[in-house]
């Protein structure tokens, strides 16, 4: 069972060896690799059509590409090491091997890092930012006519990429993300992604369903529509405003068949509305990331998060009195400025009435520019950071595994999405609540939805026995 690729990634292009064939035919090939959250994956797509579009090549195959495409992530200091140290082995092969091969840097590190990667370091070719990919082939051709590095990285107001058709480069057939909306003008203390990716702009309704109905249409089962801040997606067009509830509910009528998802929301803007698609939609997830960062209403203060402690779990207790069985995962930042021992036990105390099904964990990182590293000190010390992030895991790995032991037993609709990684003799797929499942392989494919009894758990997935089809 191979996941199924609905983009001309030509056979040929897989392995092919660097001919003169493939010169003559004016075809280079593009070998893009992907960092950072499902945003970039989602524009790593984009940037696959435009390039397509304008006769490129795809290719999985590093060795075969002419190009080599970093879409990147500054969220954090370690995200952006792991890009320099990928860079510096890219560029030590091409001065060993391939002086002809074009190394470019796309994504959230672009505009803050060019000067460094083009000038003091000079470690690539190309730099595009974000919201200039409809610009990458023209500064492909600039690269390689001049000689020199070529460079966009331009914020936009109005980019959504509405009318290109995204090339599903690393699919699996079954579920496609869809982006709704670019940046973020929320500003918290402590995140670069205002200034990486610019303000926050909404992609047309129309244009939203329509890919989702031509999504379902291939075949695709779910559709996660992705952005920064998805629930302040507000779209208007001639005095008629949509928001993010209907917009849900317009994608949910696309097909009974196509489950919808959504990534990441904001506590302030989840509103009762979208509550209420939840609730009514069968196909509408009943599951919510909701990023809480820290259980202490001072720190979420200092962090601008606009909530405090008492009214994010208001809004737990809202949500899961309108949606029955709803599960929550969230984002935990540990040892942001100034946090003390005190505050840190209120994040494991938020974390304990909660009882999220899964979190997202991080050590505080300082970002130039941003608000905290511009008014705060970075004064918790590395070893207490690791500590308190270490407490704040252990707990939550307890909490999930008790989480999941009250699912056996019960029995799960699974929408099948592959093989496990363990074993071919076993498919994975996940619930409604975003829990994944392994169970038997038998003759189930990708696409599929399967009933499956939960017999067992992790703190991590759940294992089960299909008892028919869904
Ligand atoms: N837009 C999303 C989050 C995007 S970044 C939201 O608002 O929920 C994903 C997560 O990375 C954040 O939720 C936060 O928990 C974490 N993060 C962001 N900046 C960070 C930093 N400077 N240090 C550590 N973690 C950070
Ligand atoms: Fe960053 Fe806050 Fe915007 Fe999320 S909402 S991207 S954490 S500024
Ligand atoms: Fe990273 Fe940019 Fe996403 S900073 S987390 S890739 S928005």
């Amino acid at each position: 069972m191979q996941p199924i690729l609905d983009i001309p990634i030509l056979e040929d292009d897989l392995d092919a060896p660097r001919t003169a064939g493939a010169e003559s035919a004016g075809r280079r090939l593009v070998f893009l690799e992907t960092y950072g959250c499902q945003m970039n994956v989602s524009d790593s797509e984009i940037v696959a059509s435009v390039l397509q579009s304008a006769g490129y090549g795809l290719t999985h195959d590093e060795r075969a590409a002419d190009v080599v495409l970093l879409n990147t992530c500054a969220i954090r200091d370690n995200a952006e090491q792991k890009v320099r140290r990928r860079l510096e082995e890219l560029r030590a092969r091409k001065r060993r091997h391939r002086p002809d091969l074009t190394l470019g840097v796309l994504g959230c590190m672009a505009e803050r890092l060019r000067h460094k990667l083009l000038e003091e370091e000079q470690l690539v070719d190309l730099v595009v930012g974000p919201d200039a990919y409809r610009d990458i082939a023209r500064l492909l051709d600039e690269t390689s006519d001049s000689g020199q590095a070529a460079v966009n990285v331009l914020l936009s107001r109005e980019e959504t990429y509405a009318d290109i058709q995204p090339v599903r480069y690393d699919t699996n057939g079954v579920s496609a993300f869809v982006s709704i909306m670019r940046g973020c003008d929320n500003m918290c203390a402590f995140c670069v992604v205002p200034f990486t990716r610019g303000r926050e702009r909404s992609r047309p309704v129309d244009s939203i369903v329509a890919e989702c109905t031509e999504l379902a249409a291939m075949g695709y089962r779910e559709v996660t529509l992705l952005g920064q801040n998805v629930n302040s997606y507000r779209f208007t067009d001639a005095g008629t405003s949509v928001d993010f509830a209907e917009l849900v509910y317009r994608v949910s009528l696309v097909s009974p068949e196509l489950r919808v998802r959504y990534s990441t929301s904001h506590p302030k803007d989840c509103s009762d509305a979208l509550l209420h698609v939840h609730r009514e939609r069968p196909n509408v997830c009943n599951y919510i990331h909701l990023p809480v960062q820290h259980g202490n209403s001072d720190v979420l203060e200092r962090m601008r998060r606009t909530y405090g402690r008492e009214e994010y779990l208001a809004l737990v207790e809202r949500a899961r009195s309108i949606v029955p069985g709803l599960s929550l995962s969230t984002d935990i930042i540990a040892g942001f400025c100034g946090e003390t021992e005190d505050e840190h036990r209120d994040t494991l105390s938020l974390m304990e009435t909660v009882r999220y099904d899964h979190a997202y964990m991080f050590a505080y990182s300082e970002r130039p520019d941003t608000y905290a590293a511009r008014k705060y000190v970075d004064d918790v010390p590395e070893d207490v950071k690791k500590r308190r992030l270490t407490e704040i895991i252990e707990l939550q790995t307890r909490i999930s595994l008790e989480t999941n032991r009250v699912d056996v037993g019960g029995v799960h609709d699974v929408l099948v999405e592959g093989f496990s990684r363990r074993s071919e003799t076993q498919v994975a797929g996940r619930t409604d609540t975003n829990k994944m499942v392994v169970f038997d392989r038998g003759s189930w494919r990708p696409g599929d939805m399967a009933r499956v009894r939960i017999t067992g758990c992790t703190s991590a997935t759940l294992f089960g026995e299909a008892v028919e089809a869904a």
